[in-house]
């Protein structure tokens, strides 16, 4: 099977006659990264899809899963080799980005009066951590009933960001649903925004653009941005813009319209405000009218970055050995908004000291015919 190096040891794979069908759960040696240590490779198996996991950067790197025929396709985008994963720096292939996810503005922020500084590693700001965020750590892995829970201990003062922070995120599949579970603690007070980072192409990770691919978000306000993609703080209405896709509408109809806000990201690169923010909640739909496959996300989290690929320029060449060109993935990272540390009015992502964060997102998959 692609992106597998050596016989898979079978970990969990418990069946009963009396039970549904379980999920396998197996890992492989899948070597090491340039400064020795060594990385895992997980597959998740049940009768509706196939996931890879890696720990370097508690990645997913691959999703297999049906068509309307029954055909299996990769549907992220992502590398054969840990190598590849760890020589590119810009696109986050699916990957756990933190300690905070997308962009503080200029690096900089406060807590309780105290100011903080990250590295820029983004036109002045920071991006996803920094310039060794999560992505391109080793985490250490656990087998738990249908997956696999990665841990990240990142030191007090990693990127500079105050309190030694605990992270695990626990990948278990059921059925056609990936879930992401969420949860950190610190021993400071500090910011946190985790999220998963898959490009995702319902056509498969080979097929080309996803500008055909039919998007609903039940959201009636994002985050505009200024031209370092910082949110400029207001929650404006999607209504009358080509942002407003509370009706099911493609990617790339009108992604080329006369609009500043898709001026400045190229495309889609915006944080949605989901309307219905209690408990698990839907965060996005998706439909692949030519494959029939359905994507759909909810999540715990009060938003979700819609990010079109804009930024692939056809430097990374995937597992398939497909170079991916601007808009051949899109992401959909449920998130606190970015920016929040300087944002007093967004939802809080300052983490205390005997606090724990939880934080859920499942990706389920499906046919339409
Ligand atoms: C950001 C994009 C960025 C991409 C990383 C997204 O979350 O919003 O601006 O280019 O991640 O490649």
């Amino acid at each position: 099977m692609k992106k597998m190096i050596c016989a898979a040891t079978v970990v969990a794979s418990a069946m009963a006659f009396h039970l549904p069908a379980q999920t396998s759960v197996t890992s492989e040696d899948w070597g090491k990264v340039s400064e020795g240590q060594a990385v895992k490779l997980f597959t998740l198996k049940d009768a509706e899809l196939t996931v890879h996991i890696t720990t370097f950067g508690a990645r997913i790197a691959s999703i297999e899963a049906p068509d309307k025929n029954g055909k299996r396709a990769d549907v992220v985008l992502g590398y054969r080799d840990v190598q590849s994963y760890e020589a590119d720096k810009s696109t986050y292939f699916g990957a756990i980005v933190g300690r905070y996810g997308n962009r503080i503005a200029k690096g900089t922020y406060s807590i309780d009066g105290q100011t903080f500084h990250a590295p820029l590693n983004n036109n002045g700001n920071m991006l996803h951590g920094g310039t060794v965020g999560f992505d391109h750590k080793v985490w250490t892995e656990k087998q738990i009933p249908g997956g696999v829970e990665m841990t990240l201990v990142s030191a007090d003062g990693d990127m500079g960001f105050p309190g030694e922070l605990t992270a695990h995120v626990r990948y278990s599949l059921k059925g056609s649903a990936l879930q992401i579970e969420y949860s950190a603690t610190t021993t400071k007070p500090t910011v946190v925004n985790l999220t998963n980072h898959s490009y995702f192409n319902l056509g498969g990770e080979s097929h080309g653009t996803i500008l055909d691919e039919v998007v609903m978000l039940p959201a009636s306000r994002y985050t505009p941005i200024d031209a370092g993609l910082i949110p400029t703080g207001e929650l404006a209405t999607v209504q009358g813009t080509p942002f407003d896709f509370r009706k099911p509408t493609a990617i790339g109809e009108r992604i080329d319209t006369p609009n500043e806000q898709l001026k400045l990201a190229g495309g889609y690169d915006h944080n949605f405000v989901l309307d219905s923010t209690s408990g698990m909640h839907l965060a996005a739909k998706v439909v692949d009218p030519s494959s029939g496959r359905t994507l759909t996300v909810t999540t715990t989290e009060p938003g979700v970055q819609f990010y079109s690929g804009n930024f692939l320029d056809g430097t990374a060449t995937g597992a398939s050995g497909v170079k991916y060109e601007k808009h051949f993935g899109f992401c959909l990272e449920t998130q606190h908004f970015p920016d929040s540390p300087n944002e007093p009015k967004f939802p809080s992502t300052v983490l205390r000291p005997g606090q724990t964060l939880h934080s859920t997102t499942v990706f389920t998959f499906g046919v339409q015919k």
